[in-house]
């Protein structure tokens, strides 16, 4: 789905269904962590490189609008994305740099920010201003920048003055790829030595990537931890392929593990020890899940191992997940999914983190958990989920069904993503019926083919389907627009098919009220109704279908049964595709969706009707209003259970929160 203007928009409202086993295989987007260093050491590097798989999200948009910001070139073709850079066209950004929701695009640009002379602001939305930079802002002060949020934790917009670093060595107090990223990259425009000793590994991209970059670095192991060296030196350009996120992966793997009679397999996924942690946690559990054709030193990708994922159903016992295991934390969500449906207690030691994600997702975890019928509590920094597995395993019915206990649930995310695809998985696991998930949309800034891919291995997910009716000039288009907008969702205009048709009829000479042969042309032409634009064989007729021959022709037009049959046949088939949707006519709620999830009547005052179709004579409108009320096949009406709006003297904000508060 598109929002039409590049950024892409998921629904805020999904609506998943159990029951169905999962198979087949896919491919997760790229690593996000690896797609952010991708752009950002692109950016340092003299010259252009070549980025392949780049995660498609929105996250990932920032940091690549950010470093085009700061003076880099980028381009992207559909497949390869090409970062001109270099320390020539850096430069402080003239405004402040909008992170949205990435915690990772704030941080490590901030580094490169340290780097440059001037001032960088970097900003994000209401969810990131809420975390914690403290962490970086120790660092990149000891090396000789200036740092100011707001607050002890140093909360953004964030204000970086950069000039002349000096290295460090830094002992990050929280295990976090994201500081030592931070470090590193400071490091490259520091004098003499930069250092940081992490006493966990963390995911190892952005030493990876400055290697690649031919970066004066060096790493060595040390204990569980790792030491990272790294000296001011000159980047080289680089072609690097970004591998399937497995924090992604995870989702489909826990979905494959816990849905009944379920076998998936994930392609070209990042198999670096620090990523996997949760397969080892799953196979504990006793999961069936395996790595298979992994390239040791990862040849191809420039950036470590790559691997297909498989995972398949079957009985799961609890066990401890230490937060060494895991060091990002990514892949508790979907992880507590698979202990919810485990047999037995599983703890998952030392959490704490998870507070300051995306949403206090430790909180967030145990209320899905909760909500699914798995109890969940909170100890500390520990989390505790009750699975419901064991006796269940094989089915609450003995017959392959869900595990015992398992409910169907409405959560509400509250836009972060992950929590979505692990309520998602969750809803998945339930068994037959059907979750509600709302604060959907997150889950563009990491995988807007989340709901594709979902359909795509055997689950179902639709999204609502608002039906909106209503005569000439009550407000039926505007309304919907900014309905579809607030959802997420893509909006029908029926009207637009029925003057389609009615066009067609004028310029083919054939006479509207000839019903066999309008019918035959209804039944034969092929219609996209857009938007952007309505074709009609091949033909745009966006505008041509607003005419006074049109608004003469098209009641007949739509009057005609056969027509409609052949229109209302492709309106249905329409919200299938899109999994539902905006819908507006004169016959949504009463014969074309009679089970849509909302319906909506608009009407205004016969004046303000005539007054908002200012183009169409008031004689004309009122005829049209006769002829669609009056028809025998399917007449405008009100359907019993639609919520009758007037829209006279109101404004569409008004209106439109009128008919969300239905919904909620
Ligand atoms: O522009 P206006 O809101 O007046 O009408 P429209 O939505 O563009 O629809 C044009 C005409 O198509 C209407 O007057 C109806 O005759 C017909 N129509 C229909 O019969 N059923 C629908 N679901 C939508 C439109």
């Amino acid at each position: 789905m598109s929002s039409g203007h590049g950024r892409p928009v998921l629904p805020e409202t999904v609506l998943v269904a159990g029951g169905a086993p999962l198979g087949g295989e896919l491919r997760v987007p790229g690593d996000k962590s690896i797609s952010h260093r991708a752009l950002i050491v692109g950016a340092l590097g003299e010259g252009t490189s070549l980025v392949r798989g780049l995660s498609d999200g929105d996250d990932v948009r920032r940091t690549r609008d950010a470093v085009a910001a700061l003076g880099a070139e980028v381009h992207d073709d559909g497949e390869v994305v090409t970062v001109t850079g270099g320390r020539s066209l850096l430069h402080a950004p003239l405004g402040p740099l909008d992170c949205g929701n990435s915690g990772t695009s704030m941080r490590l640009l901030a580094g490169v920010a340290a780097g440059l002379a001037g001032v960088t602001v970097l900003v994000g939305d209401a969810s990131l201003s809420t975390r914690p930079m403290d962490r970086i802002a120790a660092p990149l002060r000891a090396m000789g920048a200036g740092v100011t949020g707001s607050g002890a934790r140093c909360l953004p917009p964030l204000t970086v003055t950069g000039g002349s670093l000096h290295g460090i060595t830094w002992v990050p107090e929280v295990a976090s790829a994201q500081v030592k990223s931070a470090v590193l990259l400071a490091g490259l425009f520091a004098a003499g030595e930069t250092t940081v000793r992490e006493r966990v590994r963390t995911r190892p991209h952005t030493e990876e990537l400055l290697a690649l970059a031919g970066a004066d670095i060096e790493v060595a192991d040390d204990g569980d931890g790792r030491v990272v060296r790294v000296r001011a030196s000159a980047l080289r350009p680089f072609d690097v392929v970004v591998p399937g996120d497995p924090s992604q992966a995870a989702f489909w793997v826990v979905a494959a593990c816990v849905v009944p009679e379920s076998a998936l397999r994930v392609r070209g996924v990042y198999a670096g020890e620090t990523r996997t942690g949760f397969l080892s946690v799953l196979r504990r559990m006793g999961a069936r899940v395996g790595l298979h054709g992994g390239a040791p030193g990862g040849s191809r990708s420039g950036v470590g191992a790559v691997a297909d994922v498989t995972a398949q159903w079957g009985p799961l016992s609890a066990t401890v997940v230490h937060a060494s295991e895991i060091p990002s934390l990514d892949e508790v969500p979907a992880l507590a999914v698979a202990a919810a449906c485990a047999e037995g207690t599983t703890r998952f030691v030392g959490m704490g983190e998870l507070r300051v994600k995306e949403s206090d997702r430790l909180r967030a975890v145990a209320r899905l958990l909760d909500a699914v019928g798995a109890p969940a509590r909170i100890e500390g920094d520990d989390l505790l989920v009750e699975g419901v597995g064991g006796d269940g395993e094989e089915g609450g019915d003995g017959s392959g069904g869900s595990p015992k206990g398992l409910r169907h649930f409405r959560f509400d995310s509250q836009g972060d993503h992950r929590m979505a695809m692990a309520a998602a998985v969750a809803a998945l696991a339930a068994g037959p019926g059907e979750s509600r998930i709302d604060g959907f949309g997150g889950v563009a800034t990491s995988y807007p083919a989340f709901l594709t891919h979902l359909r795509h291995v055997g689950g179902h997910a639709r999204v609502q389907l608002v039906a909106i009716d209503g005569p000439a000039g009550s407000g039926k288009s505007t309304v919907s627009r900014a309905i579809a907008g607030r959802l997420g969702l893509d909006r029908l205009d029926t009207g637009a098919m029925y003057r389609a048709v009615a066009w067609a009829a004028l310029e083919r000479g054939i006479d509207p009220q000839d019903a066999p042969g309008v019918a035959e042309l209804a039944h034969s032409a092929v219609i996209d109704p857009g938007p952007p634009d309505v074709v009609i064989d091949g033909v745009v007729v966006t505008s041509a279908i607003r005419t006074p021959e049109v608004n003469r022709a098209v009641s007949a037009v739509a009057a005609n049964p056969s027509v409609r049959a052949a229109l209302v046949e492709r309106q249905r088939a329409w919200a299938a595709a899109h999994g539902g949707g905006v819908v507006e006519g004169r016959d949504i709620g009463t014969v074309v969706f009679p089970h849509a999830d909302l319906k909506v009547f608009l009407t205004a005052a016969p004046e303000e009707r005539a007054r908002r179709r200012r183009e169409e004579p008031s004689e004309g409108v009122a005829r049209r209003d006769e002829l669609d009320r009056t028809r025998t096949a399917s007449p405008l009406a009100q359907a019993a259970d639609a919520r009758l709006v007037d829209t006279t003297c109101r404004s569409v904000d008004e209106v439109v929160e009128e008919i969300l508060s239905c919904l909620r």
